[in-house]
């Protein structure tokens, strides 16, 4: 297995190009099951969680072809099971579930795994299709679900925010007969990207941006084109690689209106930033100061931006006090962070990090996907060499990740395995 040999203490300078969003293909792909007609998508970024929702979606008999940034997608449903194989390796193959019984009255998905995040379940995304109709059991690790005429609109009030849940339903309810209320619905950017992707194909959506979203279904979608918004999360670490180093980078592209909490955090921790047309300037001239975060549902505080900014804090001045509300079990970056010399205490959701002089590079171990970057940028910024094994988590969502950051004078470069 590859790893990632960094040699940490360079102020990093220059420009990164932010790439379009892995969290909004995913379902924008999902989208592809919705029509026979070509579904085409551009500023797609090459990453391993794309291919594996590519691999499924042609094994449903959805052709995707690949072509520099774009992709198309066309052709007819011929299966609607989701095997184990593939669902396995993501969870966010659950996506097929809504497109797949809306269209066709049946679907056989795979239950994801276990999750190294947490439990992760996916109950909301059930009683939802239930509420809309469908029958769903449950049958050797699988979700049966079949709606033989078809979805109907319903008003559902999700008791807590699901991203996932939400794009589901709302895939679902562009092809149900009558309307769908989605109430507490997620809102996160990614959400709204896909609901304009859906209007693009001819759904009626209305409450874009808002907790409630009101769809109208309509008998069949047709083909569009869809440009993939840029990928906030890739900006926000970024962000932390120019804080964390010292040094002065222009995120090309990047969006900061969607990023309202994570800059707010890092302007209270010291960091400038200074937002321009085509994207925004973050620059570190003096030292960092603790700030306390918590993670919540958009527009709060991402939860895929909590490991990045304590590998951040663990270097600042005084503590900091992150509250992990989202997800269980979401602090397997801390163990790896102190072998590196951080300071964090873990109180049930909570970590207190107190702020080391500085890091000290080590052999660390990626566990997740942020988790593995947030250990990357403990190595930009730590005292000699890191090496980060198991990197495939990286690849699954950060597209040329050191040659984004060796663009900008980091010492970082991938070792292939023996
Ligand atoms: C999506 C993102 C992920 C991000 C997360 C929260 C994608 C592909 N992934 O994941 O990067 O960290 O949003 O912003 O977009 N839950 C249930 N039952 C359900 C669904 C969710 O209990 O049916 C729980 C989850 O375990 C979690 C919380 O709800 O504790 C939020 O999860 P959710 O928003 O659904 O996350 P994902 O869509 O899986």
């Amino acid at each position: 297995m590859d790893s990632i040999r960094i040699t940490g203490g360079v102020p990093l300078s220059g420009r990164i190009a932010i790439s379009g969003a892995k969290n909004a293909a995913l379902p924008l792909m999902a989208c592809g099951l919705l029509t026979d007609e070509p579904l085409r998508l551009s500023n797609v970024a090459r990453l391993a969680d794309l291919a594996t929702m590519a691999q499924l979606l042609a094994q449903h008999g959805i052709e995707v072809r690949a072509e520099e940034r774009e992709l198309s997608l066309g052709g007819r449903i011929s299966n609607t099971e989701a095997p184990y194989e593939i669902v396995r390796k993501m969870r966010a193959s659950i996506l097929v579930l809504g497109p797949l019984l809306a269209r066709t009255g049946e679907a056989r998905v795979s239950l994801p795994g276990g999750c190294a995040i947490g439990t992760r379940p996916v109950d909301l995304h059930l009683k939802g299709l239930e509420a809309m109709g469908a029958r769903i059991r449950l049958e050797g690790g699988y979700v049966e679900a079949s709606a033989p005429r078809g979805l109907r609109g319903v008003e559902i009030v999700f008791p807590f925010v699901s991203v996932g849940a939400t794009e589901n339903l709302l895939m679902a309810a562009s092809l149900a007969e009558g309307r769908t209320v989605l109430k507490n619905a997620a809102r996160e950017p990614e959400i709204t990207d896909l609901a304009k992707c859906l209007i693009a194909m001819g759904a009626r959506i209305e409450g874009l941006e808002t907790d409630t979203l009101t769809i109208e279904g309509v008998k069949a979608l047709h083909g569009a084109a869809h440009d993939i918004l840029p990928d906030r999360i890739e900006t926000g670490t970024y962000a932390c690689a120019a804080a964390i180093t010292g040094g002065d980078i222009f995120l090309e592209n990047a969006r900061a209106a969607d990023l309202g909490a994570v800059l707010t955090s890092l302007r209270e921790a010291g960091v400038e930033i200074a937002e321009a047309e085509n994207g925004f300037r973050v620059s570190r001239a003096n030292g960092l100061r603790g700030v306390d975060v918590t993670t919540e549902p958009f527009p709060g505080f991402p939860t895929d931006m909590q490991a990045q900014f304590m590998a951040l804090m663990s270097v600042a001045e005084g503590a900091s006090l992150i509250t992990e509300n989202i997800f269980e079990n979401r602090f397997m970056h801390v163990p790896e962070l102190a072998r590196m010399g951080a300071r964090i205490n873990i109180q049930g959701a909570s970590a207190i990090v107190r702020g080391a002089a500085h890091l000290t590079g080590a052999p660390v171990m990626a566990t997740d996907l942020r988790a593995s970057v947030s250990l990357v940028l403990a190595g930009l910024a730590a005292r000699g060499e890191t090496t980060i094994s198991r990197v495939y988590h990286l690849d699954r969502g950060y597209e040329a990740v050191e040659e984004k950051l060796a663009g900008c004078g980091a010492r970082i470069e991938r070792v292939a395995a023996a």
